[in-house]
């Protein structure tokens, strides 16, 4: 897939943009803080309904303006598609409305799989060094963009687990009662199987992506990259039966700490190297190719998955690589449709740019 036209209007830094890309590589380059990242996490917004770096949607908003809105229509295999994202500041009645080829879209859910991308961003080695949330927010972004399913199941499951825990709130003010929570745990539990299995097949299939993209782009053959699902239902063959199991053998636990104590929303990943949990292992730049590595594994994912390539987007990641591991990244990812940043052209020794665009605050030009 590939994208045809970009319109960006009162987002972020910028007043009104309309960016055709070439179906290769533009590379966006400015100082620092002139709106190159703005840029890419605009097209994220179609994507996927929010931010790549914010879950406050109003600081997307242009400084002084009450509403910005995004469009990108993109070319797919079976024809085009067009998608918009506009968002009002909370003094408005709507937050966020939603248009997908002309129509308005009630639910976020409806914008997943039309628009599909990956980046690579400078934050992401926080997934290796910061906390599961990271790691789990990284499967259900990959799953809910693999398709609308897994989005509408997670949302299924929260919102199941805020009532559990409501209710223990509830039941430890003596305003409820601790077999009322039968109920909730029987919806907690068969809200969390569809989330449970498509999680398993995601780690199973990027632990054996990701393995075979470190030792390319690593370069190092006795480096072996792998990742395992962590969690409570994590080998479950039935997870519905095998929480309900939990959630009765918890369910003291649960009522002190007055908190669902498990299920998928303590899930994680654990990512070693040669068998050695990388957190407390791995040097910067093993950590820096392991991301890569799980970047490139999404990518393969969802071009499986949808049978054409996601939009890339490369957010200031080929500075901070050395030159073999630049060239070898950029093998991999040769025929993607890629928008990249940088604050220097030097960075991008070894890349080809179909079009090169200078970023200054507000304005971008050729
Ligand atoms: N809501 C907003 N309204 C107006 N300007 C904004 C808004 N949000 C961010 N900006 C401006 O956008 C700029 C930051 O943009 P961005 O993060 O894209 O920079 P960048 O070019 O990627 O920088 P770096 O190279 O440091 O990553 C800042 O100047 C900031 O003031
Ligand atoms: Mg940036």
């Amino acid at each position: 897939m590939y994208i045809e036209s970009l319109r960006l209007h009162d987002f972020r830094s910028y007043r009104q943009v309309m960016l055709t890309p070439p179906r290769g590589t533009t590379v966006f380059v400015g100082e620092n803080g002139t709106g190159k990242t703005n840029l890419l996490e605009a097209v994220h917004l179609c994507c996927l309904g929010r931010s790549h770096r914010t879950s406050n949607d109003r600081e997307m908003i242009r400084s002084g303006a009450e509403t910005c809105a995004v469009q990108v229509r993109v070319q797919r295999g079976d024809g085009a598609d067009t998608v918009g994202v506009r968002l009002f500041m909370p003094t408005e009645k709507k937050r966020k409305v939603l248009h997908i080829n002309g129509k308005t879209a009630s639910r976020t859910g409806e914008l997943m799989g039309h628009v599909t991308c990956v980046m690579f961003s400078p934050e992401d080695i926080e997934l290796m060094r910061g906390a599961p949330q990271g790691r789990r927010r990284f499967l259900d972004m990959l799953l809910s963009q693999c398709g609308a399913g897994y989005f509408y199941a997670l949302q299924n499951y929260n919102s199941a687990l805020k009532q559990r825990n409501a209710l223990l709130h509830a039941i430890a003010k003596g305003e409820a009662r601790a077999a009322q929570l039968e109920v909730w745990d029987e919806q907690l539990a068969a809200a969390a199987a569809p989330v449970v299995k498509a999680r398993q097949y995601a780690a199973g299939s990027l632990c054996q992506l990701a393995a075979g993209h470190y030792a390319h782009i690593g370069g190092r053959e006795n480096e072996v990259f792998a990742l395992r699902y962590m969690g409570h239902l994590a080998e479950s063959a039935a997870p519905a039966d095998d929480l309900l199991k939990l959630l009765h053998a918890r369910r003291e636990e649960d009522l002190r700490r007055v908190t669902t104590t498990a299920g998928p929303h303590r899930d994680d990943l654990l990512l070693t190297l040669s068998g050695e949990d990388m957190r407390a292992f791995a040097s910067q730049g093993q950590m820096r190719t392991a991301v890569l590595a799980l970047r490139l594994s999404e990518v393969d994912m969802l071009t499986q998955r949808q049978g054409e390539s996601p939009l890339l987007l490369l957010d200031d990641v080929l500075s901070e690589l050395d030159a073999g591991r630049r060239t070898r990244l950029l093998s991999r990812i040769s025929g993607i449709q890629t928008l990249l940043t940088c604050t220097d052209l030097s960075d991008l020794t070894g890349a080809k740019a179909d079009a090169v665009l200078h970023v200054k605050l507000g304005e971008i030009t050729a």
